[in-house]
């Protein structure tokens, strides 16, 4: 069994963040979101992984994995480039999977309780596909799998207006590699992209089997800022927390905190867990960092109130404010303006943003 990893596509919903790095490099506390998928297909004994790559931030991802070896895995990479589906991107693998089986695993996407049960389950009977599933509240804006008794899929439907179940495929996969001739048969979808619930479908109508797992323990898609955020809350909810960095006497701290090395709570510093503090982040006296939130390395947080909030890292935030439910890119600046004339805010926002004033 081989893993695929696919984080090439555009990352357009997760603007300006994307706009200097690629989408599967965000940190959910402190960990980018690629590293829980490499994890959990280790995990599942799978150590021969491709990743899918597309133009933008190739270079990012290839130097964060190296050849693997760091994360107990052989990594080969495969350049997709334009983004033209999910079925273009696993069919982009046909070399590298050979005549193996693989688990397609989306790059962007966190499973709380890994894969194992997945292959298991595929690896029960003689399938073409096993696929992930798990209900959802809105079955219309999903693709959607009709299930029998046992488990079996019968038909795919995308986004339906009559839903035959509340059954949705996530993002996890496992194929066999009779996968790749229905991709090469398919033609694009309305949006221009080669979809692989067609692929999935076309399995069907051509007599193989497909089994389905439900995932009962949460999941997660981090394709937009309040995911990434939900993502970083259901992480830290049960973190392990390394506690390699120093609070000082004088610090208030409540809860589970995760710091890594060189992090400090100085002395006047209040930090209510869950929280994780990367390498060398420095929370200054008066400074408040509330629940579910995760700070990047190299950043110094002041005289502000943090919450529920994702810094990414290298950020100076220095604001007299409250920062609540927010996703600050690498590098950033946070100050109060210092005068008061004329009154209103002062930004410097890149393109396409989404700010709540
Ligand atoms: P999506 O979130 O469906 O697409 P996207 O990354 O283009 O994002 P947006 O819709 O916000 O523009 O992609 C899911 C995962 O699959 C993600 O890790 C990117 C990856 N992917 C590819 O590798 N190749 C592709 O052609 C597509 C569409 C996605």
């Amino acid at each position: 069994m081989k893993g695929l990893i696919l984080a090439g596509g555009t990352g357009s919903r997760l603007r300006p963040i994307t706009h200097t790095g690629p989408k599967q490099l965000i940190p959910v506390a402190n960990k980018p979101v690629l590293e829980y998928a490499v994890e959990d297909l280790r995990e599942a004994g799978i150590t021969d992984v491709g990743v899918v790559l597309g133009h933008k931030g190739r270079e990012a991802i290839q130097a964060f994995l190296g050849d693997g070896s760091e994360f107990g895995v052989d990594v080969t990479y495969i350049v997709q480039g334009n983004p033209l589906g999910l079925a273009h991107a696993a069919g982009c693998a046909r070399e590298f999977v050979g005549d193996d089986d693989f688990v397609m695993y989306l790059g962007d996407n966190l499973l709380n309780r890994g894969i194992g049960r997945l292959v298991e389950d595929f690896e029960s009977g003689d399938y073409g596909a096993s696929i992930a599933l798990q209900g959802v509240d809105d079955p219309g804006a999903f693709g959607i799998a009709e299930v029998d008794e046992a488990g079996e899929v019968r038909r795919l439907v995308e986004k339906p207006d009559d839903p035959p179940s509340d059954l949705a495929l996530i993002g996890i996969y496992v194929f066999s590699p009779a996968v790749f001739d229905a991709i090469e048969e398919l033609e694009p979808s309305w949006r221009g992209e080669l979809e692989i619930t067609d692929a999935i479908q076309s399995l069907l109508d051509d007599g193989l089997a497909v089994r389905s797992h439900v995932v009962e323990s949460w999941w997660k898609d981090t394709g937009k800022p309040g995911d990434v955020l939900e993502a970083n809350r259901l992480v830290l909810s049960d973190i392990d927390p390394a506690s390699e960095g120093t609070v000082e006497d004088g610090a208030e701290t409540r809860g589970r905190i995760d710091t890594r090395d060189g992090a400090v709570v100085e002395s006047g510093a209040v930090v209510r867990g869950p929280v994780s503090l990367g390498r060398d982040v420095t929370v200054k006296e008066g400074a408040y960092i509330g629940p579910y939130t995760s700070i990047g390395p190299n950043s110094t947080v002041a005289d502000t109130h943090v919450e529920n909030s994702v810094i990414i890292g290298d950020a100076e935030i220095d604001a007299s404010e409250r920062i609540v439910d927010s996703l600050v890119g690498s590098g950033a600046t946070i100050a109060s303006a210092d005068d008061v004339l004329p009154d209103g805010q002062r930004l410097v926002v890149g393109a396409n943003s989404d700010l709540k004033l």
